[in-house]
């Protein structure tokens, strides 16, 4: 494994390497033996859209493993003023060890890898968002067992970053997977024909109240991403009925766990309710981003 740019990448055994070092490294942290696996090395972070969790779990997690972040803002960047991203990546391959990328397109992280000579971190684009996913793994392992094999995992809302990756990260670890979507806002295609492979272990379908039975895990996420700022009211419409509520969570299995990569729009996507009721398991989530993330900087930069 050189980069991660997306989860369609890795193999079922590199991802499960990357969740069983992730607990260990949690547990490393909690037992107050972390190790500076990654002492001198520096990671450059490029944010071309805003971040909490991403930010911060990166950074402290390089500090952590005793190496350094650098938070570079786009807009501070030459990049904002148009210098090519494969000069960029040819110029930043020379001072650090590895990138972390938050931006648009896809393309771009492709490119950044493609050009550049360091390990290349996809920290979400339009289309992916890998890391949140490998957390999302780590936590219902945590929850379910470290075999997912046979668990329901069902994403409700707007086929996008979160749904693409999710479905790709499910069917990878052998987990069925269900999507509820409405018509126009549906998973990429390249999923969509991914998850053709896996015949019957994954549906597509508009009505949440059929994706939703016996579910182990119930996902979702905001009707409009990151640079959709301006749909948001068509979205609003588009989207309503697509709300985890407590009428879904009495279709999924006991001990079905809800998870939201956040920021959450309760009272929209999910309730107030339901989210405070789970809030431990979406939580978690968030810590694991950390742990998650510092087992892909050892693997590609140790
Ligand atoms: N879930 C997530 O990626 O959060 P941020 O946008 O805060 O980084
Ligand atoms: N789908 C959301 C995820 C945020 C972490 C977005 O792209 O804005």
């Amino acid at each position: 494994m050189k980069h991660l740019l997306k989860l369609l990448d890795l193999t079922p055994d590199e991802i499960k390497g990357i969740l069983d070092l992730a607990d260990e490294l949690k547990a490393e942290l909690k037992a107050g033996r972390a190790e500076p696996r990654l002492k001198g090395k520096t990671l450059g972070m490029i944010f071309q859209k805003s971040s909490t969790r991403t930010r911060v779990s990166f950074e402290a997690g390089m500090y952590q493993l005793g190496g350094m972040a650098l938070f570079l803002s786009a807009n501070d960047l030459q990049i904002g003023r148009g210098e090519p991203v494969e000069d960029t990546a040819r110029v930043l391959s020379r001072y650090l060890d590895g990138i972390m990328i938050r931006t648009y397109a896809q393309e771009e992280v492709e490119n950044l890898a493609k050009y550049g000579s360091i390990p290349v971190i996809n920290g979400l684009t339009d289309m992916f968002h890998p890391c949140q996913v490998l957390a999302d793994l780590m936590t219902m392992r945590e929850y379910h067992g470290k075999n997912l094999t046979g668990k329901k995992l069902c994403f409700i809302g707007d086929g996008n970053n979160m749904a693409n990756s999710l479905i790709v990260g499910g069917l990878k670890m052998g987990m069925k997977v269900s999507c509820a979507c409405p018509e126009n806002y549906r998973p990429h295609p390249t999923v969509l024909e991914f998850a053709k492979a896996y015949g019957e272990k994954f549906s597509l379908t508009s009505k949440p109240e059929e994706a939703a039975v016996n579910a182990d895990v119930m996902v979702t996420d905001v009707w409009a991403s990151m640079g959709q700022e301006k749909e948001k009211a068509e979205r609003e419409i588009a989207f309503r009925g697509y709300q985890v509520n407590d009428a879904i969570m009495a279709l999924a299995n006991t001990g079905c766990i809800v998870q939201h990569c956040l920021p959450a729009h309760k009272g929209e996507e999910i309730t107030y309710e339901v989210f405070e009721a789970h809030a431990n398991e979406i939580f978690d989530e968030a810590e694991n981003r950390l742990h998650a993330q510092k087992a892909v900087l050892v693997k590609l930069l140790g």
